[in-house]
């Protein structure tokens, strides 16, 4: 009978443990885990490139090391990567290897062929003059921001994304992407002291808002304005699914650029912007449960339609920002959405072992799926806001 009864209590024993969920790990030990990969990831990208002058990693597609130039848009991401891991853990290595891949960019401070010069620029010098004071990184960023001012026209009221105008299709093409590079101009405005600078932004941000946006607060990718009349002439798309969709990349961008122009401004109509986005965003019917959206919120095939890693990254690190900026109930609600995102792309899923994946650290990204081009891949600007959210939270869990 006593026999009986231990063999009973040790099935019931086994039967509870077998029920009771694991314990989650707490999330400021999976942001420590997930940087310490990184930094370990990145040392190893940094390695294999340094013998190669001017190069800069890209992307990693079919068993291949994708690099590009100073003048890819992408460039300045790798040495923002490498200035938050030394923020994180500030070893001599890692400073040699932030200012080595950040001298690499030096060219690009009088390209004035390109809006993305906030992205090239200020993820990277931008970086290394936020940690080190260096005065020669500041002269290049205000460089930098004089060469992009001059895409701007006054009388259309923005800066020009595109020199190409898609075989006559467009007049002055403005992209949602060019939000994120109002970013070094309203940095240059504080830094030197010439408003000129902050004009051309709040310019620039107010047009998007009025042109680039539907009334869900969803926008368009591509908007060509005529340049006699300033108005909008076409309203379409260059990476989504369709000129009406709501390409995931282009949705991020606009979330992360209304809250980065809310703190450089403290302007509500930004904070609001940057409020419907997101929601918009959280509350979309095809938005995944991790929170890591699909390429394209229209994209046909849901939920046989691939994730965007970079899109998730960069909701991710704006939320928390934003988050920053909302009462309590809505901060908690962006905190909940950061808290799966980063669980989702810090585990195998997402993040590669250390030593695969080209040395990059996220898998999964989309680039541009209707060129056929760096999908399902790896991207630098996927790492770069991803290592940024995890040095945004951690900072938010200690503060
Ligand atoms: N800024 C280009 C892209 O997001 O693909």
């Amino acid at each position: 009978m006593k026999k009986i009864s231990l063999i009973k209590s040790l099935f019931f024993c086994l039967l509870i443990t077998a029920c009771t969920p694991a314990k989650e790990k707490p999330l400021s030990e999976v942001i420590e885990e997930a940087l310490a990969a990184a930094g370990q990831q990145s040392l190893r990208m940094a390695q294999q490139l340094a013998g190669q002058d001017s190069v800069l990693p890209r992307s990693f597609i079919n068993g291949e090391m994708v690099v590009s130039n100073s003048g890819w848009w992408c460039s300045g991401f790798f040495p923002g990567v490498l200035w938050y891991l030394y923020e994180n853990n500030p070893t001599p290595e890692l400073l040699a290897y932030a200012r080595q891949y950040t001298a690499r960019i030096l060219p690009e401070q009088y390209n004035t062929h390109t809006h993305d010069l906030g992205f090239m620029l200020y993820c990277s010098f931008g970086n290394g003059y936020r940690l080190t004071g260096d005065t020669a990184y500041r002269n290049v960023l205000l460089t930098g921001a004089k060469s992009l001012s001059t895409r701007y026209n006054p009388a259309i009221g923005l800066i020009r994304s595109w020199d190409n105008t898609n075989g006559g299709k467009w007049q002055y093409p403005v992209i949602i992407d060019n939000m994120m590079n109002l970013e070094l101009l309203f940095y240059a405005s504080r830094e030197s002291g010439d408003p000129r600078y902050h004009a051309i932004s709040i310019s620039h941000a107010g047009k998007t808002k009025e042109q680039h946006f539907r009334s869900d607060f969803s926008s368009f990718h591509v908007v060509s304005y005529d340049t006699i009349t300033g108005a909008p002439h076409v309203k379409q798309t260059h990476q989504g699914f369709s000129a009406g969709s709501s390409w995931a990349r282009g949705q991020a961008w606009g979330l992360y650029g209304y809250t980065m122009a809310y703190r450089e401004t403290k302007d509500p109509s930004y904070l609001e912007q940057a409020r419907h986005i997101a929601h918009f965003l959280l509350s979309h019917p095809h938005m995944p449960d991790d929170y890591i959206p699909y390429w394209d919120f229209d994209a046909p095939d849901i939920p046989d339609e691939l994730r965007d890693a970079s899109a998730g990254a960069i909701i991710c690190s704006a939320l928390i920002e934003l988050s920053g900026y909302v009462n309590e109930a809505l901060s908690g609600e962006y905190l909940a959405v950061v808290e799966k995102q980063l669980r989702t792309l810090a585990s195998p899923e997402y993040t590669a072992e250390v030593g695969e994946n080209g040395n990059f650290i996220l898998r999964h990204s989309v680039g541009h799926l209707p060129g056929n081009s760096e999908v399902d891949v790896p991207l630098t600007y996927a790492d770069y806001y991803y290592v940024e959210a995890l040095m945004r939270y951690k900072k938010r869990l200690t503060e």
